[in-house]
């Protein structure tokens, strides 16, 4: 019967997991406290897998699986993680964990992985009792293990750059993914600009200055367009001191573009490059490019979309001059009181360009009613307070802006419950239309009207004091009073 090792340095959770696979009939299970003692066990007897706890004191799960991949690699091991998060798990298996399971445990998905890594075992175990000459099994074994070990870790870094839509930041990480898949120490990224090669992100390499192009290795690979392997002995473009590893240079593109070169060297297990891990590592420099591309077309098109809407709001406030910049005004405003908040990053986001766009729905707005100087009929009122709506349905089809979605239909809500569209009351409202409310309210007493002057600034914060807990949400009024603007300092 195969024999399974669980190991967690909690009882609770060594004695259900192990209950778990003993229920499933087919498996015997030994249980260790810690990863000393499970190194201790497996060195004493035969385990077909291993299952581990991430975090544990002394030796991590992590540390276990490098030191089984050093001395029983053929051993499956599978991570045990309490966070249902994807990257500990992939983080493990990049380090040559075989899979994970997250707590709380259930019961078939701890069957079906100790099938699939049994059931991988067996087949390694077969193919190596077959063979007459164990050392050529053992070589193509190793060989195997390194393949599907490639194959994992590029997997999982494609999955990480899937992730990643800013490309700064897909280079800055560039080194430590690189360094990952090829298991080596030092990884350097450079950048080009005006014929001279700048580090942009590395890891393992002291050097951090600049390079002149002409003259130099990388100026004959830039016109190349080509890889090269540069050997032990030969000097290195870097620092002109000879190699004491092997260094890969791959240059990096964005389409036909020169980007840059990836300087790969230091291989932790003292060898040279494999053909097929150069291989690899163009494999992967391309997806990296396409990535890049794909991240730069994106951008082209948002900046392009955020720049029609743009366009579009400077059309509507060009139909009323006293309404001029408005949207910007409201949304600096806005991003001040989200600021005093506390308020996330994306929530700043959605008030830079959602605030910017919270009347858009006007544009469906008749002139005759939009630009009206005196007292609105109840029906031109009605008309007027369909512009949320209209605003919302002219964002959903770009498909992408919930959160500037919200603001724009819910910008007229009163906190007390007699606001438009939804009549959302309180906390119901989200917050950054609760903000919004405020700086819009602000800016349009402020502005001068065809049917009036703007109001001081002084009457504008009474009033608001005066609506806080009926219009307006009084933590946002309160926050606002804190801000420039409310204080008096702006600019208006
Ligand atoms: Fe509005």
């Amino acid at each position: 019967m195969p024999r399974v090792l669980v190991v967690d340095d909690e009882e609770i959770v060594r004695d259900v997991l192990s209950q778990m696979i003993e229920q499933t009939g087919d498996y015997e299970v030994d249980t260790a406290k810690n990863g000393i003692d499970a190194l201790k066990y497996i060195k004493e007897k035969d385990y077909d897998v291993v299952f581990t706890d991430i975090m544990m004191p002394q030796l991590s799960g992590i540390e276990l699986v490098q030191e089984l991949k050093k001395t029983k690699p053929a051993i499956p091991v599978v991570m045990v993680t309490a966070l249902n998060n994807l990257d500990t798990g992939v983080s493990a298996m990049r380090e040559g964990a075989s899979d994970y399971i997250t707590k709380p445990f259930e019961l078939d998905k701890i069957k079906n992985v100790l099938d699939r890594v049994i059931n991988e075992r067996n087949i390694m175990k077969s193919l190596s009792g077959n063979s007459g000459d164990s050392s050529s099994v053992k070589i193509i074994n190793s060989e195997l293990y390194r393949k599907l070990s490639e194959i994992h870790s590029l997997f999982s870094i494609s999955l990480e750059l899937e992730s990643i839509t800013d490309n700064r930041e897909i280079l800055k990480k560039l080194p430590e993914l690189c360094s990952k898949l090829f298991k080596v120490d030092s990884v350097v990224f450079l950048i080009y600009e005006e014929n001279m090669l700048h580090h942009y992100s590395s890891i393992g390499f002291p050097y951090k200055g600049g390079l002149k192009m002409k003259g130099s290795k990388f100026e004959e690979l830039l016109k190349d367009s080509d890889y090269c392997l540069l050997d032990v002995g030969e000097t290195s473009p870097l620092d002109n001191l000879p190699l004491r590893s092997q260094m890969l240079i791959v240059p990096v593109k964005i389409k036909d573009e020169s980007l840059g070169f990836l300087c790969i060297t230091n291989r932790v297990d003292g060898f040279n490059f494999k053909e097929d891990e150069i291989q690899l590592a163009l494999t992967f420099i391309h997806k990296l490019s396409l990535r890049l591309e794909n991240n730069t077309l994106y951008e082209i098109t948002y900046n392009n979309l955020i720049n029609t809407l743009k366009t579009l709001i400077l059309t509507i406030e060009a139909r009323d001059r006293y309404t001029k910049n408005h949207s910007e005004r409201v949304t600096a405003v806005a991003l001040e009181i989200a600021k005093e908040l506390g308020c996330s990053e994306q929530e700043r986001d959605a008030i830079r360009f959602g605030g910017y766009l919270h009347d858009i729905g006007k544009i469906g707005v008749r002139d005759t009613v939009l630009l009206k100087p005196g007292k609105l009929t109840k029906e031109e009122f009605e008309e007027i307070k369909q512009h949320p709506v209209i605003g919302d349905n002219i964002i959903q089809p770009l498909g992408s802006f919930p959160l500037e979605r919200l603001l724009i239909r819910h910008h007229h809500e009163r906190f007390d419950g007699t606001g438009y569209p939804d009549g959302l009351k309180g906390e119901e409202i989200p917050l950054i239309a609760r903000i919004l409310a405020v700086a819009d309210t602000y800016d349009s007493m402020t502005s001068t009207r065809p049917y009036r002057k703007g109001l001081s600034h002084e009457i504008a914060i009474d009033e608001i004091k005066r609506c806080s807990g009926t219009q307006f949400d009084p933590e946002v009024a309160k926050a606002f009073f804190q801000t420039p603007t409310g204080k008096g300092g702006a600019q208006r």
